[in-house]
């Protein structure tokens, strides 16, 4: 156990999936994961174990935005010893050629900041995926005829943003879409010399306003993870 994770050690798998919500995480688990058992309930952030074609896997709820993140990454890090970190959520496309229900497989992230700020300071380090992962989730979205875009996002800070001009420059400069996680697993990830990857499925469209009917949005975020799961096992 943990301060935020009642998982027993051993619980927890060496491959995990990552998603905000932690009722995603049940959805996620009980719909792609063979025998799933719940391993934490601990502030309701759900987290199951189970296995997919044989592969131990656990899916767990991060809450939402980069602090929280980094409280269950680095305790599945440091405490649990987990290998692979797939980061599976939403974000918002800041490009026209990206379309809502898309996947973006983030490449690189640009922050204001993350939670390893205080330790990396002046340095303007750049959190990028594991290759491996990277390649392996582009070729899994390629066979399934899944719209896939993969290059920079934006991990930002706030949702409710007073400053536009910032969204303008992160189109300008060719970033795919926006969400508020993937930068800090990164770093985490990097500087613990794990795999981590952001397999994002577009639900918002910044530049037109659509977005995705609660409806539709579980087909979708299907796909995502199961190119996750192939990637993460390739
Ligand atoms: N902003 C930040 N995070 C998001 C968004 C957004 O528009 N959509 C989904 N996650």
């Amino acid at each position: 156990m943990t301060i935020h994770i009642g998982a027993k050690p051993g619980d927890i798998a060496e491959t995990v999936l990552l998603p905000g919500d932690p009722l995603r995480a049940q959805w996620a688990a009980e719909t792609f994961l063979d025998s799933p058992v719940l391993v934490n309930e601990v502030r309701g952030m759900l987290g199951y174990t189970g296995t997919w074609r044989g592969n131990r896997v656990t899916i767990h709820g991060t809450g939402m935005g980069m602090p929280s993140l980094s409280i269950y990454a680095n305790e599945l890090i440091t405490e649990y010893d987990a290998q692979t970190l797939i980061r599976i959520g939403s974000c918002g496309a800041m490009q026209d050629h990206v379309g809502l229900r898309d996947v973006i497989l983030a490449m690189s992230c640009t922050s204001l900041s993350t939670p390893s700020r205080g330790i990396l300071r002046e340095v303007n380090f750049a959190p990028c995926a594991d290759w491996s992962l990277l390649r392996a989730a582009a070729t899994a979205a390629e066979g399934k005829g899944t719209a896939t875009h993969v290059g920079g996002i934006y991990s930002a800070d706030v949702f409710y943003d007073e400053r536009p001009d910032l969204n303008e420059q992160m189109v300008r400069h060719g970033i795919l879409g926006v969400e508020m996680e993937a930068a800090e697993l990164y770093t985490l990830a990097a500087r613990h010399q794990r795999r981590a990857l952001a397999v994002l499925t577009v639900s918002d469209h910044l530049l037109t306003g659509q977005a995705l009917p609660s409806t539709d949005r579980e087909k979708s975020f299907g796909d995502m993870v199961e190119i996750a799961l192939e990637a993460a096992f390739a």
